[in-house]
């Protein structure tokens, strides 16, 4: 027994029962070991209560105003690391109250009054969630400064783009790099949904019924900068798309910059040879005294398969649940915790490995030659002159076939030899044939053309902006900017 009269081993639904709960039973079903993460969010989240309880007369400040005091120095330990979470509990929510009770005695147990542990971990895990997104966020918004800086310096940089991994067409190397841009602005889209998803309160939905005490969920929501509140407090403690839709935008973003780090494993191979990784991502051999791996990158591109498997995880563990909580839903944490934790990660990996990444141009402008990469030029141009798309690509494929016996280029072909393939050709043709000439001339919408680049650069910068403005412009909840300023007692809104 502690000085407070509480059993500090005992559960806190103990009453009903006569016998000690089993130890491997009670480990097994604990879950603080993994969700004392969640300290910091239930803490804000039980001040939120514990204010709107008060405001709502439910308690009096007689008990409420202690109750904050008390939450309010557990949270400013934690954060200054002076307090930690352990215990016999059997999970994060429970330490909080027993902690609580210890330090100011009685007025702590009425701190759970209209709530239960199912609203309140559905709470915890939305604030915690929307937290660690934005931590990806950054990650993202960090991954698109860079690839668009790199993008910036390479508009007249041609290679070779491909199709089946086979030389397609000539594109700019900033074109190409702002395509890896784009994936991630979806990642971005998908992952600020999912911060918006995990932004509806479901404190105040109870056990699954609400509660007969006159409370105020929207005020509760708004004092934890939440736009809104649940609107069925069934749904409110069963749902759990918000982890759904956080560990798919991860998955997502890590399937994109898997993506990116399998075209730097394979451009830094001796046979590619388009970048250079710098010794400070690359790591050798305990044989090959000759080796140096692209391991982080590789590293990177198997870092994605963990998320996807989190996905599949939740999905299979929400599928068939009947209404309302069920404790399966406990585990939803470790997948969620670790897909977060893997995206923030890898992100900040990928930072460092773009930015230590170095464009061999040279090798990427030898790459343009001897595949007959503006064939479709030759035939466009035909085409221009009256000729069939089809018949071009037919003509066209025989200037091929004869280009590469004679081991020439298209634009080099002898003008006896381009007339018997493509008899409307005329001699202008060869300077369009040209890689920067094709690639300048493919000035459509979102093409690789210089000016079309410059667009897609402008465009993908305002966005980034707006993202990057999004993350910065975060404030803090209302009831945290309270406990900050030491004024829990006195707030108003
Ligand atoms: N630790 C649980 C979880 O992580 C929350 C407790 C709800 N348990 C309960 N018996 N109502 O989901």
């Amino acid at each position: 027994m502690s000085e407070s009269g509480i059993d500090e081993s005992s559960p806190l639904w103990g009453g009903r029962f006569a016998e000690p709960l089993h130890p491997v039973i009670q480990t097994f079903t604990g879950s603080l070991e993994f969700d004392r993460r969640l300290v910091r969010h239930d803490l804000l989240a039980s001040l939120a209560h514990a204010r709107m309880l008060r405001e709502q007369g439910v308690l009096e400040s007689r008990a409420a105003d202690p109750i904050l005091v008390g939450l309010s120095e557990m949270l400013r330990e934690i954060d200054a690391g002076e307090l930690a979470v352990e215990g016999p509990d059997e999970d994060v929510h429970t330490w909080i109250e027993r902690t609580l009770v210890e330090r100011i005695g009685d007025p702590g147990k009425q701190l759970h009054t209209a709530r239960s542990r199912n609203d309140q971990t559905g709470i915890a895990l939305r604030l915690y969630t929307r937290a660690r997104l934005e931590d990806v966020l950054s990650g993202v918004a960090g991954l698109q400064r860079e690839l668009l800086e790199q993008a910036s310096h390479h508009r007249e940089t041609y290679l070779p783009g491909y199709t089946h991994l086979q030389r397609g067409q000539p594109v700019s190397l900033a074109h190409h790099l702002l395509a890896h841009v784009a994936a991630l602005s979806q990642d971005a889209a998908r992952l600020r949904a999912a911060h918006a998803s995990a932004g509806v309160s479901p404190l105040g939905a109870g056990a699954l019924a609400g509660s007969s005490f006159p409370i105020a969920p929207d005020r509760s929501a708004t004092l934890l900068g939440l736009s809104s509140a649940f609107t069925n407090s069934m749904h409110a403690v069963a749902d759990r798309d918000y982890v759904l839709d956080a560990a798919y935008a991860c998955a997502m973003a890590l399937v994109h910059v898997s993506r990116w780090a399998d075209e730097i494993v394979l451009w830094s191979t001796r046979e590619f040879g388009f970048v250079r990784l710098r010794d400070s991502v690359s790591q050798g051999s305990s044989i090959m005294p000759q080796k140096k791996n692209p391991e982080a990158a590789e590293i990177l591109r198997g870092k994605s398969s963990r998320a996807i498997g989190n996905v599949a995880a939740l999905l299979s563990l929400v599928k068939g649940l009947p209404l309302t909580y069920n404790s399966d839903l406990q585990e939803d944490k470790e997948p969620l915790f670790d897909s977060l934790d893997t995206a923030d990660w890898s992100l900040a990996a990928a930072i460092a490995i773009a930015r230590a990444t170095e464009y061999e141009v040279a090798a990427m402008g030898e790459a343009l030659s001897g595949g007959m990469l503006t064939a479709t030029e030759l035939a466009d141009h035909l085409v221009r002159r009256g000729v069939p798309f089809r018949t071009a690509h037919e003509q066209v494929g025989a200037a091929v076939r004869v280009a590469e016996e004679q081991g020439v280029e298209l634009w080099e072909l002898p003008d006896d030899a381009l007339r018997a393939c493509c008899p409307e050709a005329s001699e202008e043709v060869r300077s369009a044939l040209q890689p920067a000439a094709a690639v300048a001339a493919h000035a459509s919408p979102g093409g690789p053309a210089p000016a079309q680049v410059l667009t897609q650069l402008g465009a993908a910068d305002r966005a980034l902006v707006e993202l990057e403005g999004w993350l910065q412009g975060r404030e803090d909840p209302p009831i945290l900017a309270a406990h900050r300023e030491d004024r829990l007692l006195e707030m108003t809104l």
